[in-house]
């Protein structure tokens, strides 16, 4: 993957789609993040967190609003232009780099917590950016990933009926088809990952503890009774809970070094 610095189309997409969405939105979906990295790990305003692919920057913004030290890396120039600008609005300066996970330098035992959401399946060699998360955590740093389910029967990428299940060959040629050649240069979900396969790579790489969604989930913190008493089935049955994540809408973990 390149950075690219022209005008690229999905970009520009992305920044219109998202344009009506405001911090307040995003608000009960970032204090989640945030919640859940809380409960694995100790955060406070010394902590050093690094957010990859920040988006239109609301996890940045709102991680300051918290007093937390945060910096991302984001591939687009486009993009960081955006959040840099919603930062602004906010009264709140981002620390951002534009980069590419692949092959950024991020360092060795720098960090906290670094966190990647929603990015990872545009990342194409996306094992290659695990490792260097890995390499750029502290020892007891945590990596909050969240990214494509392959046999969802939603798709976030892509409205088309049982898109993730596609072979790769052929979700490229229909987005290349219907959205232009632009969509492989930023934006195309170059992985459908699944749980099995991120689980064992994660291990792989050396993370000592690996929590996927069913683990990591409070079951204090869910609100609905019907939603607490199909994760608490989960917890207690293996098989139900594999049958359950290969269909959820996303892939979730929270990995600790
Ligand atoms: C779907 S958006 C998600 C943004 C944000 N994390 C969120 O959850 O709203 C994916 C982001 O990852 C960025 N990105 C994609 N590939 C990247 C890479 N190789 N290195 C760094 N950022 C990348 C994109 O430019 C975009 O900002």
């Amino acid at each position: 993957m390149h950075i690219h610095y022209e005008e690229l189309q999905d970009v520009a997409r992305y920044i219109e789609n998202h344009s009506h969405i405001t911090l307040e939105d995003q608000k009960p979906l970032l204090e989640n993040i945030l919640n859940n990295i809380k409960r694995h790990t100790k955060l406070d305003r010394n902590s050093k967190i690094l957010e990859i692919g920040v988006g239109s920057g609301w996890f940045q913004i709102y991680c300051k609003q918290q007093g937390l030290q945060i910096s991302g890396l984001e591939i687009s120039p486009q993009l960081m232009e955006v959040a840099q600008e919603y930062g602004r609005r906010h009264e709140t300066e981002l620390d951002l780099e534009v980069g590419n996970i692949e092959d950024t330098e991020i360092g060795v035992a720098q960090y906290d917590v670094i966190v990647a959401s929603s990015v990872f399946e545009h990342v194409e060699d996306w094992q290659k950016g695990v490792q260097k998360i890995f390499d750029a955590l502290k020892p007891g740093g945590l990596f909050y990933f969240d990214s494509t389910n392959k046999f969802s029967f939603v798709s976030g990428e892509y409205n088309f009926p049982l898109y993730g299940w596609m072979p790769n060959g052929l979700r490229y040629r229909l987005r290349k088809a219907r959205q232009g050649e632009d969509i492989m240069k930023l934006g195309i979900d170059f992985h459908q990952f699944t749980y099995p396969q991120l689980r064992s790579f994660f291990k792989r790489v050396g993370f000592s503890q690996v929590l996927d969604l069913v683990d990591y989930k409070d079951l204090d913190r869910i609100g609905d009774y019907k939603k607490r008493v199909v994760f608490s089935s989960m917890k207690k049955s293996k098989p139900l809970k594999h049958l359950a994540l290969t269909f959820l809408p996303a892939t979730m973990f929270i990995c600790v070094k």
